[in-house]
């Protein structure tokens, strides 16, 4: 058998991590884990709980009221998230979580909070997670690291086509204003803001498709996995 290893994807927002992540650990049989997930999760708990989240005493309450996992839906092929028994998949995807999600992700309590879970997680390989600072933070000693980037005009078109399906009151100028942000907020933060890692090879996949990507990181994953 061959060994497994740990593989991280991280980049700008609405790079399509995720469709690569998902379709890497399926081609491998590996698990996939989506982190921003997590952080999403967070930001619903402490929304719908009006959590004041400049508290530190209060964040800490509400992280110990929180249980989050991964289910895997065979309908769907996918791990979902699961808020303290609650499928929360599809609600954490929506703007409203994403307009507060980069300011709760930039809080130290909870990423320490997620990282020990995404750490643990990859305890036995075999792995592929996508987030900000998987291969700078959750495991800087992973053997692939793929950071991840794109023309910020064509990603904007890509978040809005796949927002725009669930809500067409949805803008496009709406849509660039959140990326935007995020982005900012998400490399500029104090604690492990996004960063390419020094070892991480780059795809920029602008002009590249689904199945090409797809095929460029299976084989550098076969080199490592080979070695
Ligand atoms: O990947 P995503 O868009 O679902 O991530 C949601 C937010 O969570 C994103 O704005 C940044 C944050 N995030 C993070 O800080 N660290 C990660 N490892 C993953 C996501």
């Amino acid at each position: 058998m061959s060994r497994k290893i740990i593989i991280t994807i991280d980049g700008w927002s609405s790079c399509g991590k995720s469709t690569l992540a998902k379709q890497l650990a399926k081609s491998l049989g590996y698990v996939y884990v989506d982190s921003g997930a997590m952080y999403r999760a967070i930001t619903l708990y402490f929304l719908r709980n009006h959590v004041d989240w400049t508290d530190k005493k209060e964040v800490k309450k509400a992280l110990g009221e929180i249980i989050l996992d991964f289910h895997f839906n065979p309908k769907t092929e996918n791990s979902e998230m699961y808020l303290n028994d609650e499928n929360v998949e599809y609600v954490i995807r929506d703007l409203v979580i994403a307009e507060k999600v980069s300011d709760v992700a930039a809080i130290k309590e909870v990423r320490e909070y997620a990282v020990a879970q995404q750490q643990n997680m990859g305890k036995k390989k075999g792995i592929v997670m996508d987030g900000r600072d998987i291969g700078t933070v959750v495991f800087p000693k992973a053997e692939l690291k793929i950071f991840m980037t794109a023309d910020n005009a064509v990603r904007v078109e890509r978040r809005f086509k796949e927002l725009y399906e669930k809500n067409p009151n949805v803008s496009i100028e709406e849509v660039k204003n959140n990326l935007e942000m995020r982005d900012y907020i998400d490399s500029h933060r104090e604690v492990s803001p996004l960063r390419q890692a020094e070892d991480a090879q780059v795809l920029d996949n602008t002009n590249v498709s689904e199945e090409q990507q797809l095929k460029i990181a299976l084989e550098w994953a076969m080199t490592k996995i080979k070695k």
